[in-house]
């Protein structure tokens, strides 16, 4: 359905295969996990002294993410007590991390004498839904473990903007093949594809990887279809034990829908994020884009009123002011509802257009409130000391 390659799939010759765990932050722990275990198992080697080496190396990973990476890879690390290098993004990339950042990070970290093992890369980042260069990730990826004989983890966290490879010509534009190269994938069905919380697919390359990090054996789970290789055992897959039967609510989803009704679906909602910057173009003198449409999400900010002479710091805290002050009366006046982010200090406004219920109309209408008020917050007598 998502058009991920067969390595990901149960029958494909990787041993790999797919787990509904919760949320995606479940997933990026879980995977971490199985990262650690593989990484100290294939760099402490089959020697006397691996133990040893292995609690050397412990103190020495490293966990990479871009600074456009959701907090939840942050907090995977922290939970499991180990370091997190953010790589920053900019502009001037469309806020993704690209495989030349990505290759001087591993020259600095290699000469602080650290071993990263594991990296996020996004496909639709939560603040703009960047997606990170995966070619140029890839080069570099392989270019490092010829160099160093480490294979570094790549977790694709496709949250949100996972839901469009249903779309033939979103895989296209993805290359989603490069995949390949990497080891785990997640897409969250509850953001953009009509389940309700939760249903996170978490797809792996080799299911082998888990099931070696996970596996604890007690007597009380012996079975002989276990036993016997006769079933999947997911709690070898995920932290906890039990499971919730999640696959009911997402096979009644797409039995309502059909594959080509969700895709109907996503293409209707990034088709009115498109409709939504068409209608700011045509008021150039009170907004600016900064990013998107990408995956039904646009990010913009008010532009400083015409003719007014400043330095360029006081017109970002003055854009800052009345970016904020747009969003606040937006969000105040109960007829939409904005989320902001802050890219490389521009306060900005998110405009998502991923919602079942959304339609050309309300677009419309969103679009004439933010007129009005974006005309309100620039005439607006601010005295110059309340942008500081
Ligand atoms: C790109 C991305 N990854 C991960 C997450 C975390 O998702 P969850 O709430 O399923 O843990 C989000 C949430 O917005 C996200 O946007």
């Amino acid at each position: 359905m998502l058009g991920l390659p067969g390595c990901f799939m149960s029958n494909g010759e990787t041993g790999g295969g797919g787990v509904i765990l919760g949320t995606a932050s479940e997933a990026v722990l879980t995977v971490m996990v199985a990262a650690r275990e593989r990484f100290l198992h294939d760099a402490s080697g089959d020697t006397e002294g691996e133990e040893r080496e292995k609690e050397r190396l412990k103190g020495k990973i490293v966990v990479l993410g871009s600074s456009a990476t959701h907090s939840s890879t942050k907090k995977a690390a922290k939970i499991l007590g180990m370091r997190f290098e953010a790589i920053p993004v900019n502009r001037e990339d469309g806020y993704a991390l690209t495989g030349g950042k990505l290759k001087a990070c591993l020259v600095r970290l290699r000469e602080r004498g650290l071993e990263p093992f594991f990296l996020t890369a996004t496909m639709g980042t939560t603040d703009t839904c960047a997606v990170d260069d995966f070619g140029g990730i890839s080069e570099v990826l392989k270019v490092y473990a010829q160099d160093t004989g480490r294979d570094i983890w790549v977790h694709v966290d496709a949250a949100h903007a996972g839901a469009a490879l249903i779309c033939p010509e979103v895989r296209d534009k993805i290359r989603v093949s490069v995949f390949e190269d990497f080891h785990s994938f997640d897409m969250n069905m509850n953001k953009w594809m009509l389940v309700n919380l939760d249903a996170s697919c978490l797809f792996i390359r080799d299911r082998n990887w888990l099931i070696r990090a996970f596996s604890v054996n007690q007597a009380v789970y012996d079975n002989h279809h276990s036993e016997g290789g006769l079933v999947t055992d997911y709690r070898e897959w995920q932290i906890p034990l039990s499971r919730r039967f999640r696959a009911l609510k997402i096979w009644f989803v797409m039995r309502t829908y059909g594959v080509e009704g969700i895709r109907e679906y996503i293409r209707k909602t990034m088709g009115l994020a498109e409709r939504f910057e068409k209608l700011l173009k045509t008021k150039q003198h009170l907004f600016e884009i900064l990013a998107g449409p990408s995956f039904a999400l646009l990010v913009f900010r008010v532009v400083s009123p015409v003719g007014h002479k400043e330095s360029p710091e006081n017109k970002l805290r003055r854009q800052n002011k009345l970016t904020r002050l747009l969003c606040e009366k937006a969000n105040s006046s109960g007829k939409v509802w904005v989320t902001s982010t802050v890219l490389e200090e521009r306060y900005a406004i998110r405009f998502m257009t991923a919602v079942s219920t959304t339609e050309e109309r309300h677009i419309d209408m969103a679009f004439a409130l933010f007129v009005e008020l974006a005309e309100e917050v620039q005439s607006a007598e601010i005295l110059d000391e309340e942008y500081s």
